[in-house]
């Protein structure tokens, strides 16, 4: 397991360019409006004795696996990603915080993870069906059992398209859930919606996951709320980067879609916007 493993494998799928700054910085800010959302950093229910060695798929700039390694300095965190602009950001920050229990990889969740039988005590992966292929998600469910120990934990939490009564806005959820629907990201037997939270518990009980437990989280970003100004950020930077990948999947033109853009922008500054985010965990153990 090298820690510069520097050639990032993906092939792209990702809906947003992973190397680019912005994005970045979406992520960073995306990180602590879901972590607040969800309530903190791991299930409360959780024996946290059990949890030794910690692994995040997916980390982006690692602000998730960075606060578990100051909040818990006795768990040693392990994230992955396939970027590595992100993974460098991340690891400034380990030298900066001193934050030695914590170290980020360059690697492809999309291949076979590169770590051992028996690994970890708790696997997390957050928001992490903007690259993954409908039909991997089983391949990477059976890594994360393999890399688990027997009684070890595996997270997963995804979302919805956002639902608002911003006709801009709303019309960008769909064209997202129609181009994931094309991209085959989806499950949804329509494209109209994004559909992977009803997926979570079944993912997991198919691979053999037990004593599952879900947690729904509702992230209120309307005019006047306390997460507005960030969820604002979000989806400004989103759906501009977003941009590229609703024109490639030929569910937009590039005029049309920065016409909607702008008008999303606008409509999302009337004082009486209103919108949610719908988004799950779902979490169970690897059988004893
Ligand atoms: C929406 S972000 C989620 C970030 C983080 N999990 C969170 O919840 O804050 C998705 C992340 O997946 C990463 N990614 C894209 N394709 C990947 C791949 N094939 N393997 C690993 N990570 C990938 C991107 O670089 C990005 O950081």
């Amino acid at each position: 397991m090298a820690e510069t493993q520097e050639t990032p494998q993906g092939d792209g799928t990702y809906f947003i360019d992973a190397e680019n700054a912005a994005e970045m910085a979406r992520l960073i800010n995306q990180d602590r409006i879901l972590t607040r959302c969800m309530g903190g950093l791991l299930p409360p229910q959780l024996d946290l004795s059990d949890i030794h060695d910690v692994l995040d798929i997916a980390c982006g700039p690692g602000g998730w696996a960075l606060d578990v390694a100051k909040v818990y300095p006795d768990m040693r965190v392990t994230a992955i990603d396939i970027s590595q602009i992100m993974t460098e950001f991340a690891r400034y920050q380990v030298r900066e915080q001193e934050l030695h229990n914590t170290h980020f990889i360059v690697m492809d969740a999309l291949k076979p993870l590169d770590f051992p039988d028996n690994s970890f005590d708790f696997v997390n992966a957050r928001f992490i069906s903007g690259f993954m292929p409908k039909m991997k998600w089983p391949a990477l469910m059976q890594e994360c059992l393999r890399i688990l120990r027997p009684g070890g934990i595996v997270r997963l939490t995804e979302f919805e398209s956002t639902i608002s009564n911003s006709f801009a806005v709303d019309r960008m959820s769909e064209l997202l859930a129609k181009a994931m629907y094309k991209a085959g990201q989806s499950f949804s037997p329509t494209g109209w919606q994004v559909a992977m939270t009803p997926m979570l518990e079944r993912f997991l009980r198919d691979a053999g996951i037990q004593h599952i437990q879900q947690a729904a989280h509702a992230l209120n970003s309307s005019a006047k709320t306390k997460e507005y100004l960030g969820q604002y950020q979000n989806l400004m930077v989103g759906f501009k980067l977003g941009q590229p990948y609703l024109v490639r999947m030929g569910v937009i033109t590039p005029q049309e879609a920065e016409r909607l853009y702008q008008q999303a922008m606008e409509e999302m500054m009337e004082p009486d916007y209103c919108a949610v985010l719908y988004f799950l965990s779902a979490w169970g153990e690897k059988p004893r």
